[in-house]
């Protein structure tokens, strides 16, 4: 499974690079509003700092305006990914996207009927938010269950990018549900990569070998 960051964060975004986990970032227009710094200076520093998928969001609603934004958006690079709103026109904007062989990412899917849309309109990953699911009195985990399913019944390449993880047991069923993608905010990365038996092992490891004579 790949790991995304889901931040527009850039000291984030450079240590999880430094980890050598980072396989691509997320960014959404309320991450983006959490740096408050204009977008024009903070996304170059962002594609710079990962080399691999960065999705950056429209926010026209309509396809002409999202393919306009999409035109404005690729020149920051190579591996910009174009985020797209699950809308009848987000659909329209990710199938004239996918015919000039433009990365988009299919957001704000909720039901495993978006995500077969998203994915025969030409996606090339489909966000299903599973923490908002949960939040909304549903067992988010089983909509990545469910479209895994499908896209493996037709041979869909869209990839499934799991988002709105809130925390480490969502990594873990997003993986054993074969999620392709999770995106993970830096809260949740912190969590997965600590263990109080490690911090308490090396802490007599590190003791112990004080003990060696020198
Ligand atoms: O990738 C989507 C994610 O940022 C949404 O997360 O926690 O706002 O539901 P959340």
């Amino acid at each position: 499974m790949k790991i995304f960051l889901d931040t527009a964060n850039i000291e984030q975004i450079k240590e999880a690079a430094d980890w050598g986990v980072l396989d691509g970032v997320t960014t959404n227009p309320s991450l983006v509003a959490m740096e408050n710094k204009k977008f024009e200076e903070l996304v170059p520093k962002i594609v710079a700092l990962c080399k691999g998928p960065v999705s950056l969001e429209v926010v026209s609603t309509d396809a002409d305006g999202m393919v306009a934004e999409a035109e404005k958006l690729m020149e920051f690079g190579p591996n910009v990914v174009i985020k797209v709103p699950m809308i009848p026109e987000g659909l329209k904007a990710i199938r004239r996207l996918a015919q000039r062989e433009i990365a988009t990412n299919c957001t704000l899917v909720f039901n495993a009927t978006q995500a077969l849309l998203a994915a025969k309109a030409g996606a090339t990953y489909v966000s299903p938010f599973i923490g908002r699911l949960d939040d909304a009195g549903h067992f988010g985990m089983e909509l990545i269950q469910q479209i895994v399913a499908i896209f493996d019944n037709y041979a869909f390449g869209t990839e499934v990018l799991a988002a709105s993880l809130r925390h480490p047991l969502h990594v873990v069923e997003a993986a054993l549900a074969g999620a392709d993608v999770a995106t993970i905010p830096w809260s949740v990365l912190q969590k997965i990569v600590k263990h109080p038996l490690t911090d308490r092992g090396l802490d007599q490891f590190l003791k112990d070998w004080a003990k060696v004579p020198k």
